[in-house]
């Protein structure tokens, strides 16, 4: 549809790391837009941003402690959706990949294309890119299960223990009120989230705890340390929980033999599909 309307509306990320994660794309949009306004949850990041553009504004100020994520999160996209409705090209820079845990980016998106602007978003380097590079893994190998962990706890979802599992949001597992801004709540949600895994893992399976870097010349934090001590792990708001694999299931003979395949046959392909990558 030929869009008349002025307003325009980008979202970009700005990786994880805040030097040298942004990418050439999103760096430009920043630089050539009417306003920014940035989701980014760390003063140097900010920082970074604000020297490629001197009209940036921070939506992190409508964070406050007793009030829910929810409000925050929908007065974040008033305020992105109304400067485009006002005729800027608006540049949204959230942290790490844009769309990954992102709310208040998707909602501005989709509102402002329902109103028939230019609008769409640019892919960034999110904490599990960062994750997968840090700890070597290769979701081609085992297969991953990527998800939120109050949201895990709260609905019948299947574990995979022959996968990887990948749990956002660790800090903040079984904290249901969205209104709390720390990770000090975590305790009660980690010992149930370790009763799920302890159907499926032994009690000494190794997890690891993992916060990549965001700061340059700093360090990833990968604690490692059995399932059974998982309920006194101290994660923080940016820490992800890793759940290594079991390692590879049996072969389906029935598949194999419906497809006119050998085990031999079918262990090839799996190395040679991996080197490809
Ligand atoms: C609201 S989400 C934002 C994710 C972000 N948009 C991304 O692309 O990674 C916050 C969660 O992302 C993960 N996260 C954020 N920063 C991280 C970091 N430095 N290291 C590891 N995980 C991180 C944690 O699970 C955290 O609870």
């Amino acid at each position: 549809m030929e869009t008349a309307q002025k307003g325009s509306l980008i979202i970009v990320g700005t990786g994880i790391s805040v030097a040298g994660q942004m990418t050439l794309l999103a760096k430009s949009y920043i630089e050539n837009a009417d306003i920014v306004f940035m989701g980014i949850m760390n003063k140097v990041g900010e920082h970074a941003v604000q020297t490629l553009n001197p009209n940036t504004h921070t939506l992190d100020d409508l964070y406050k402690e007793g009030k829910s994520r929810a409000v925050t999160y929908a007065e974040m996209a008033d305020r992105i959706v109304q400067a485009v409705i006002d005729g800027n090209r608006v540049c949204a820079a959230f942290y790490g990949h844009p769309g990954v845990f992102v709310s208040p980016s998707h909602e501005a998106l989709k509102r402002v294309k329902r109103l028939g602007f230019e609008a769409k978003m640019l892919p960034g380097v999110s904490a599990e890119d960062c994750l997968i590079a840090d700890l070597g893994i290769d979701p081609s190998k085992f297969g991953c299960q990527s998800y939120e962990a109050t949201q895990f706890l709260f609905r019948d979802y299947r574990i995979d223990p022959y996968m990887t599992q990948i749990i956002w949001q660790i800090g903040l597992v079984g904290e249901a009120t969205l209104s709390v801004l720390n990770a000090s709540h975590a305790a009660p949600g980690l010992a149930m989230l370790a009763a799920i895994l302890r159907e499926n893992y032994p009690k000494e399976h190794e997890l690891i705890l993992y916060e990549a870097a965001t700061l340059p010349l700093c360090e990833p934090k990968i604690q490692k340390f059995p399932l059974s001590e998982l309920e006194s792990i101290q994660p923080s708001l940016i820490s992800t929980l890793v759940v290594p694999a079991l390692g590879l299931p049996e072969y389906r003979h029935d598949r194999l033999t419906k497809l006119g395949l050998t085990q031999q046959q079918v262990t090839q392909y799996r190395s040679t599909s991996q080197n490809r990558r």
